[in-house]
């Protein structure tokens, strides 16, 4: 059943998905060669929990850590590790869901890690431009196969694949919601938006081809062929008049007490 949040409901998403916001910014400001994911992990986890919110990944059906890192040809769900050290060249996807007074916020960007090589850098531009594209048709009465559909054209357009198996979800006071957002499709198909849905856009789109494995322990999404993958990630609402990026915010309001673990 796809819930249609209050007014109220609404509120609480803004404040822990600007939360959500905030905290990878914070992250991605520490990115720099020669620390570990697990370092990340570390930071992710303190920030959080001083600023009064629950790192939702911690425990989540037994996901061991507070936030998913993931490396290169890692497609999403990548554990933290201080075995995992970043080098020049890398491309480093860290996705963040904090939980704040019952309800998540859920949001990823990829990292560059030095300077990466220029088809890395397309994949990931082209990758932000696919989850942009895919919030952009989203407004009351357009449905969820105008989100896929525009996602993979985007991809497929610039020589890149769209992994099938993981897409968005709705969210709210669960981390993982109804509806299932695909990031493929067909124009005209799948439900159709209504005022006050709030749900995830995050294609995952690889280098190589779209086929993805899981390692053996049970979460470490990664590409079959070894090609590296690239993720963006927002929490939007549907509003009477198009839609609202819940995972942001106003970059001139940060502080020093915003740069504190
Ligand atoms: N944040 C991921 C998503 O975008 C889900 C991670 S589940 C976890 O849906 F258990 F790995 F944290
Ligand atoms: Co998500
Ligand atoms: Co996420």
């Amino acid at each position: 059943m796809i819930q249609i949040k209050s007014a109220r409901e609404i509120e609480l998403m803004r404040d822990v998905c600007k939360l959500a916001a905030k905290t990878l910014h914070f992250l991605g400001k520490q990115v720099k060669v020669g620390m570990s994911t697990d370092d990340i992990n570390t930071l992710c986890h303190q920030y959080t929990l001083n600023r009064g919110a629950i790192p939702a990944p911690l425990n989540y059906h037994g996901f061991p850590k507070s936030v998913c890192t993931s490396l290169n040809s890692v497609i999403c769900h990548g554990i933290p590790s201080p075995k995992d050290i970043l080098k020049d060249g890398d491309i480093l996807n860290i996705d963040v869901t904090s939980k704040l007074k019952g309800f998540h916020g859920d949001t990823n960007r990829t990292f560059f890690v030095g300077n990466v090589k220029p088809e890395v850098k397309k994949l990931v531009d082209t990758t932000y431009d696919c989850m942009m594209a895919g919030i952009s048709v989203c407004k009351p009465g357009a449905r969820l196969g105008d989100v896929g559909a525009i996602i993979e054209e985007m991809a497929h357009g610039n020589g890149f694949t769209v992994v099938h198996e993981y897409c968005g979800h709705g969210i709210g006071r669960e981390f993982h919601e109804d509806p299932q957002v695909v990031h493929y499709g067909k124009r005209g198909t799948g439900v159709e938006l209504r005022p006050g849905m709030t749900f995830t856009i995050e294609p995952m789109i690889n280098l190589g081809k779209r086929h993805c494995k899981v390692l053996d322990d049970g979460w470490t999404v990664l590409t079959k062929d070894g090609s590296w993958s690239a993720q963006f990630e927002h929490t939007i609402l549907i509003t009477e008049s198009g839609y609202e990026i819940l995972t942001t915010f106003d970059e001139s309001e940060w502080t020093d007490a915003d740069d504190k673990i």
